[in-house]
């Protein structure tokens, strides 16, 4: 395929390119092909290219046992296996609309009521005949929402308490290799605003929620780990405090555990935690990211004289993470999001999505290889793995998944108000690629679906056959100013409200990708 031809299979032809590409520079110029893709859309629909199809699995207000309902705005989705053919979902809720919910005047009933919205859903799903299904009133469906009490796994208190009430702002996650879930709470300033280390307000909580319920902000802006049998929650105070997007976990060479979190604000950081052990993250060791030296700089009191200036304890370096990180020459970053491990190389892979402030609309995906691939290095070179744009198509990456191949698949977050206009002119609705790293498509880019009105697809997992990707369909029609006003009827059509899902994804096309013979 020519590279016209490759713009138009893109969906952006007439549209210019000058930057040399990683992607570009991988198409062969000469060999013919055929791949399905789809062209940008602003269809309120799940569209999917030929090949694939979707079902939903469980969708927003369902109810999963006799007093619990899915919360809404689902997002990361981490996969626990049981035993054959069943299985346990971790779903984050991550926010919720008042518009949707009972309304946005600010009275203590309808806070109570979004309360319950947010959080996370634990659901056991069983395969039959190749598809998986919500097992409705099994013993396992729980939730975890803005009520429930999560102590701090920590030597000391947190702003005098043990234990924080309620999880929310779950945004993308992680899974360890002890078979724990983990949900990073991300944007929890919505809800209960920010303040700096004197209490001066930072930012307004929009939500309000903090006028009825008074609750310290420094209680949220944690990673959260949970049991998927039993529910049991904590707040791993060790990997700080900040807007964590996701918690990527892997070992160091010496098998210790190590986790990876950005921190999903303009110009803020990327982090790495090194634990003391082989299957915990309660304690250890955490460190920023100096792009430019190529180090991960210590945050931890005992080996960093800067810090001891400015903090008296680790535990305040822990809930003012961010500006510890300064203090030590952390690289500000264009808004890191989700973090994966290629299969192939060993690297790193980040997603920031977008930067505003610096102009830079598309993102891109930064790549780290750590000194002799050992995620324990404290050394490491970065490269861009690739940028978003008019030249690849897609704008704004954010969650990601590798297949067993090293194909990636990732979405997009371009913001609900921003979809089709100014610089996001041409991207169409917000959608999924896989970039193809294996087998002969080598080196193309392929838009597999296309999102409904304002919706972001996040959470993309696999099952462990790869035969099912797990997709969260959150916040379509977000725009929406009035429920007669409505800029999303999805999933249902006609007239109604619309409806956070997760939806699953199966086809030849899926199973051709992921053996690599596509
Ligand atoms: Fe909730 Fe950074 O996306
Ligand atoms: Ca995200
Ligand atoms: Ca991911
Ligand atoms: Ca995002």
């Amino acid at each position: 395929m020519q590279r016209r031809d490759f713009l138009q299979f893109l969906g952006i032809s007439g549209l210019g390119f000058s930057a040399s590409h990683d992607v570009l520079a991988k198409i062969p110029e000469t060999k013919p092909f055929k791949l399905p893709s789809l062209p940008p859309s602003h269809q309120d629909e799940v569209r999917l290219v030929d090949g694939l199809k979707f079902e939903i699995l469980i969708r927003w207000g369902e109810k999963i046992n006799a007093k619990e309902k899915f919360g809404f705005n689902n997002d990361f989705i981490a996969f626990h296996s049981l035993e054959k053919d069943r299985a346990l979902l971790w779903v984050n809720h991550e926010s919720v609309n008042s518009l949707f919910i009972n309304g946005t005047k600010r009275t203590k009933e309808n806070i109570d009521l979004e309360r319950l919205e947010v959080g996370g859903s634990i659901l056991e799903i069983k395969k039959t005949n190749s598809r998986w299904e919500f097992v409705k009133d099994s013993p396992f469906n729980r939730r975890l929402d803005a009520t429930t009490k999560i102590p701090f796994a920590w030597p000391e208190k947190i702003m005098d308490a043990d234990t924080a009430i309620g999880t929310m702002a779950g945004c993308a996650g992680g899974y360890t290799p002890w078979g724990t879930f983990l949900s990073c709470e991300e944007n929890y300033d919505m809800f209960w605003g920010e303040r700096d280390r004197k209490g001066n307000t930072k930012t307004q909580a929009w939500m309000r929620w903090n006028e009825v319920y008074p609750l310290p902000p420094e209680h949220y802006g944690w990673v959260v780990e949970i049991n998927p049998k039993s529910g049991d929650a904590k707040k791993l105070v060790s990997l700080g405090r900040m807007a964590h997007e996701c918690a990527a976990v892997t070992k160091a060479k010496n098998g210790k555990v190590v986790a990876y979190t950005g921190d999903d604000t303009i110009n803020e950081h990327l982090y790495k935690f090194i634990s003391n052990s082989n299957d915990s993250l309660e304690s250890g060791k955490i460190y920023v990211a100096n792009l430019e030296k190529g180090e991960w700089i210590s945050l931890n009191l005992v080996d960093q004289p800067l810090l001891q200036k400015h903090f008296k304890t680790q535990t305040e370096v822990q809930i003012w993470m961010r500006e510890a990180a300064k203090i030590v020459g952390a690289t500000p970053l264009d808004r890191p999001e989700d973090i994966e491990f290629d299969p192939l190389t060993g690297n790193v892979l980040i997603t920031l999505t977008n930067n505003k402030v610096n102009k830079n609309f598309y993102g891109s995906i930064l790549k780290i290889s750590e000194k002799d691939n050992d995620p324990g290095s404290l050394t490491f070179n970065h490269d861009t793995f690739i940028s978003g744009g008019k030249e690849t198509g897609f704008a704004c990456p954010d969650n990601m998944v590798f297949d067993p191949q090293g194909n990636l698949w990732f979405t997009t977050d371009i913001a609900g108000d921003a979809i089709g206009n100014g610089p996001y002119e041409g991207f169409g609705n917000n959608s999924l690629f896989v970039f193809l790293r294996s087998g002969p498509s080598k080196g193309r880019l392929i838009r597999v679906a296309t999102a409904p009105n304002d919706a972001e697809f996040t959470g993309p997992c696999f099952s462990p056959d790869y035969k099912t990707l797990f997709l969260s369909v959150q916040h379509p029609g977000e725009e929406s100013s009035s429920l007669k006003n409505l800029t999303s009827h999805w999933p249902d059509g006609g007239t109604s409200i619309p409806q956070p899902c997760v939806i699953t994804i199966q086809g030849p096309l899926l199973n051709q990708i992921t053996l690599g013979k596509l």
